[in-house]
């Protein structure tokens, strides 16, 4: 798709109002218009959202909010990375049209009372670990929607449970857009890019590759067959703690679509584990190959 007519470089819009204009006039004439949300921090997994969203759309919009709302009173909010002029030049780079950066009150208006929740999906995983984090995901997820009024808006399999909860979102509200979520991007010793990785220190950054080494067990179907899913889940919880991390959120195998705990083998499930390692919290999941 070319580019949207009339946006030959970057535009750095604050508002609300200002992004909206911007996004129907180029509805408006024809053009598709792309979201890809990030909270910045930019690494090569958000760069790969945006290299298939500028194929598909002619306006290319990012958002650069670090959301309150999604992280718990004893999370990292405030130590989260930020490094904003990083992120603009490579969002320059990566062929954005229009970098959305709102302030807490475009977002949030004092006396909002509006909390979007997802019931079922949200139960389990980082659900259960980070009670709130995913109203606080489909709250502002549905905001920039609103905001922006994509045609499609782009998010990583990395943080599966959310692209789930988002597509039931866009279906449970019939919204008009598509959700389009994209594979996990690795380092070469396969730890799934993210921007907390930074926070590991050369010892705990050695460790942190356990974490996909163990689900590619599981995943690749290298357990001897006859060893039950719930045994496989236990062995993966014991390992990552005997590699050294400090304790493990959950280690499980659900179905990939209904996030239902699966207790036998069948195609279509997944492998999820959430693990800390000293005070960074790492996520990673896996399909089940083998089965399928
Ligand atoms: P953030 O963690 O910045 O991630 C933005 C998007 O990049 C998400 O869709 C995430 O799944 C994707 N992503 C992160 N690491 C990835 C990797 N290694 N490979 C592929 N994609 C990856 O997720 C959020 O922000 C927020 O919750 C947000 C949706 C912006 C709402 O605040």
């Amino acid at each position: 798709m070319p580019k949207a007519e009339g946006l030959s470089s970057l535009t750095i819009v604050r508002n609300a109002a200002e992004l909206r204009a911007i996004s129907d006039a180029a509805r408006a004439s024809g053009g598709v218009v792309g979201l890809v949300p990030t909270m910045g921090a930019l690494h090569r997994g958000h760069l790969s959202l945006l290299q298939t969203a500028r194929k598909d759309c002619g306006l290319l919009v990012a958002s650069l909010f670090v959301n309150p709302t999604q992280f718990g009173d004893d999370e990292d909010f405030d130590s989260y990375p930020r490094d904003e002029l990083h992120d603009i030049v490579l969002f320059e780079r990566y062929g954005v049209d229009v970098v959305y950066l709102p302030s807490v009150g475009e977002i949030y208006p004092a006396g909002l009372t509006i909390t979007v929740t997802v019931d079922g999906l949200t139960d389990g995983l980082c659900g259960a670990s980070r009670p709130g984090h995913f109203d606080g995901v489909t709250t502002v997820v549905s905001k920039l929607f609103e905001q922006c009024r994509p045609n499609a808006a782009y998010f990583g399999e990395k943080d599966y449970q959310q692209l789930k909860v988002i597509e039931r979102m866009a279906k449970d509200l019939k919204l008009d857009i598509q959700i389009v979520g994209l594979p996990i991007v690795r380092e070469s010793d396969g730890l799934a890019l993210s921007s907390r990785n930074s926070n590991l220190d050369p010892n705990e950054r050695r460790m942190a590759p356990e974490l996909y080494r163990t689900l590619s067990v599981i995943g690749g179907g290298e357990m001897r067959p006859d060893v039950g899913l719930a045994d496989q889940c236990t062995w993966g919880r014991n390992k990552l703690l005997e590699a050294g991390f400090s304790s493990v959120d959950y280690f499980e195998i659900r179905d990939g679509a209904t996030l239902e705990l699966a207790n036998s083998y069948r195609s279509g499930l997944r492998v999820f584990a959430a693990a800390w390692i000293g005070e960074t919290r790492l996520i990673d999941n896996l399909s089940i190959d083998y089965l399928s």
